[in-house]
């Protein structure tokens, strides 16, 4: 069984984040399986380095769709994503000195942050997003747009 199981509940309702979010739970679990097997710091490095690089684009693109969209409370989400950015670069920077390896505290603390984030503070998004989807250009007849004549 996985660390974290995908469910329904941590739907979006856009696809492409939905993805995102998928593949960033794969990393968490590939993060724990590889702790399990006793591997190497360097792999451990590796997979938690590559989990935080694919971290700060997927902010990077659920901003953008919230900027786009107007969000109203996308300071917020920003302030919470930038805090987990600090302590992961921090966590990260400590494991490459060799202060700190990746410890079951640190995925259950992952886990958490993560299943909190999206069942919460991502889910605030999902009826605000769904509301303007359906009024984006498209949605209506537009004589601006009309080529005829
Ligand atoms: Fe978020
Ligand atoms: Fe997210």
């Amino acid at each position: 069984m996985a660390f974290i199981n995908w469910t329904s509940a941590f739907s979006v309702g856009t696809p492409v984040l939905d993805d995102q979010h998928k593949l960033l739970i794969a990393l968490i679990n590939e993060l724990h399986a590889t702790m399990l097997q006793k591997s190497t710091e360097e792999e451990l490095h590796r997979i938690f380095q590559e989990l935080m690089l694919y971290t700060e684009s997927h902010f990077k693109c659920e901003e953008g769709l919230l900027r786009q969209a107007c969000y109203p409370r996308l300071i917020a989400h920003h302030l919470q994503h930038m805090e987990f950015v600090d302590q992961g670069r921090r966590l990260y920077d400590e494991q490459i000195a060799g202060k700190r390896t990746v410890s079951m505290d640190l995925l259950v603390a992952l886990k958490k942050w993560w299943s909190e984030h999206i069942l919460g503070t991502d889910q605030q998004y999902v009826a605000y997003l769904s509301a303007m989807s359906c009024e984006a250009p498209g949605g209506h007849d537009s004589p601006a747009l009309s080529l005829g004549g």
